[in-house]
């Protein structure tokens, strides 16, 4: 297990945090996958699953934060608006050129660090503002 989900990480809603486990999943593949040499193979079905993804997730995130009137939710739009644009870099390049270690490794950067940075921070923050309706520093 390369970063494991805990229940921690849930936020409250139970689509929300389906959704945030199989991108933990998707990691995990990733990683398994680069671990057996398959890394290159995996990485255009996961480039695609991830564009889907972003755009339902975030959609539904956003939603519930104005739902909630969430004070943050402008800075949190902006953290998914950077992820969809270094998503959309990583497709433009393998588009472009094809898979390559590289470009698996860039992916597998950029996925560690939203599930460390985003998932675990700032999507965190915000299940203790639904739970409490005050976030935790
Ligand atoms: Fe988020």
């Amino acid at each position: 297990m390369f970063v494991e989900w805990n229940e921690s990480y849930a936020i409250g809603v139970d689509e929300i945090d389906r959704q945030h486990r199989e991108l933990f999943a998707r990691f995990e593949d990733l990683m398994n996958a680069v671990g057996s040499g398959r890394g290159k193979a995996d990485l255009v079905p996961l480039i695609g699953f991830l564009d889907a993804y972003a755009a339902t997730h975030f959609h539904e995130e956003e939603q519930l934060h104005m739902r909630h009137h969430y004070p943050e939710s402008c800075f949190h739009r902006d953290a998914h608006a950077i992820f969809l644009g270094r998503l959309s870099a990583l497709k433009t390049e393998v588009e472009a050129k094809g898979a390559s270690n590289h470009l698996v490794i860039e992916t597998g950067k950029v996925l560690f660090r939203w599930l460390v940075d985003h998932v675990c921070g700032m999507d965190r923050q915000f299940g203790d503002f639904l739970r409490t309706g005050v976030e935790e520093a």
